[in-house]
């Protein structure tokens, strides 16, 4: 992602490297500000000899820990102590829109799993009501998209646009092999992210409602 306001997003992530601690094991958001807070954290790992493992939500950030240097675990291994996320839209409620990055279900599992999550965003991100400029993506099992598209327009998605590819032909293919329909709806009510997860076909969605979220907002400088 483009890097932003980088005096703000800098200081948020020196935050989120200074809570590192010897022997944890961290869950890894994707995204720009993530980035920065996983530079800290490299020289912090150099500097102080820090024993550290990650468990990334992207192949971006897979590539981006390997080469500085942490050492990656995944879930078949550990849960995370916790978690650092960045994120599209956040609403005074602390409902969050994530999955610019396509990376939304292993977030989603991530942030489910950890027992302590921050999500660090600059004030651009802050929204009166998610979902009015960005979409909800819904990661969707190929073979269900007829299926998925007709169900979500019966609970109010009026737009469900199969997200394309960049770079190449066709839509964008997810780590887990699905698409992606992109959402808008009437109304985001506290119990559409549940209503979109019953869906037979829908893997997960970027819609994050009423989750334990500590949200560090980086100003804008
Ligand atoms: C990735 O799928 C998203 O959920 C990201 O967390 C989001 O796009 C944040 O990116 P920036 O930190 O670059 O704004």
């Amino acid at each position: 992602g483009t890097i932003t306001n980088v005096t703000g997003k800098q200081k948020v992530a020196s935050q989120i490297a200074a809570m590192v601690k010897d022997g944890d094991v961290l869950g890894v958001g994707s995204g720009s500000t993530v980035y920065l807070a996983l530079l800290a954290i490299a020289e912090r790992i150099r500097t102080e000899k820090l024993n550290i493992l990650a468990i990334p939500t992207s192949l971006e950030i897979s590539m981006f820990c390997a080469k500085l240097g942490i050492p990656l675990t995944s879930t078949f291994e550990h849960t995370p102590g916790w978690l650092f996320d960045g994120a599209d839209e956040v609403d005074p409620n602390n409902w969050l829109i994530k999955g610019r990055g396509g990376a939304m279900f292993k977030e989603k599992l991530l942030i489910s799993s950890s027992a302590v999550n921050y999500i660090i965003v600059d004030e651009s991100k802050m929204v009166q009501k998610i979902n009015t400029n960005f979409p909800v993506p819904v990661e969707v099992f190929p073979q269900a998209l007829l299926h998925v598209s007709a169900e979500l327009r019966k609970i109010g998605a009026n737009d469900a646009s199969i997200r394309p590819a960049k770079g190449k032909d066709g839509p964008v293919i997810t780590e887990n092999n699905n698409m992606v329909l992109d959402c808008y709806f009437d109304n985001v009510s506290d119990s559409l992210e549940r209503d979109i997860k019953s869906i037979t076909g829908v893997i997960e969605s970027g819609l994050f409602i009423g989750y334990d979220l500590n949200i560090l907002v980086a100003a804008n400088e």
